[in-house]
């Protein structure tokens, strides 16, 4: 077991090893959760290297603005033919053979997204996150509302056992099934 502030440390080296990783003078990619914010203040220290940064969540760009990034649309840079190199964020847990659940934030959908359209995904985690078979934490599925109890039906019956996750809209205004 770790404790929150060993935690906590262990999540901004993760952000600052993440920096190294960067191309300066290019755009970054930023997802979201708590080891990003983190990420997103090492950032701001460097911020006269940094063009912008594409993000995959209004919680992920309001930290980048206060931190003095400018916040660019997906659609802009990848119409502008910009380079796009490193993308950086989280993950709920993951595995030796680096694959990973994403979304305990609800923010899959747009971290998904946002990590296509960059070169490399520099994913950081602290050693709580790892596993040795992924499923220890439930799987984040976000539903269009409409869609959500045939998605949940459909789930069943290949042995899922969906739960909404109640009060949570996404930034995309769809539903969260755990
Ligand atoms: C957000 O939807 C997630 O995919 C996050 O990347 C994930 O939840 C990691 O968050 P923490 O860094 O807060 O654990």
């Amino acid at each position: 077991r770790i404790r929150p502030m060993d935690q906590d440390q262990l999540k901004r080296a993760a952000a600052r090893a993440a920096i190294q990783e960067l191309e300066p003078g290019e755009i970054v990619g930023v997802g979201s959760g708590s080891t990003v914010n983190f990420f997103i203040e090492e950032l701001g220290r460097i911020r006269d290297r940094v063009p912008g940064a594409v993000s995959s969540s209004e919680a992920s760009s309001a930290r980048l603005r206060a931190a003095g990034i400018p916040v660019l649309d997906l659609n802009e840079v990848v119409a502008a033919g910009r380079r796009l190199p490193v993308y950086v964020d989280g993950a709920d847990e993951i595995d030796a053979g680096l694959r990973m659940i994403k979304g305990g934030g609800a923010a899959l959908t747009r971290e998904k997204i946002v990590a296509q359209a960059f070169g490399r995904f520099v994913c950081i985690v602290d050693r709580s996150k790892l596993v040795p078979v992924l499923g220890r934490y439930p799987l984040p599925i976000e539903v269009i509302p409409m869609a959500r109890e045939l998605v949940a039906a459909r789930l069943r019956a290949i042995g899922g056992r969906p739960a909404l996750r109640d009060g949570t809209v996404t930034d995309n205004g769809q539903q969260i099934l755990d």
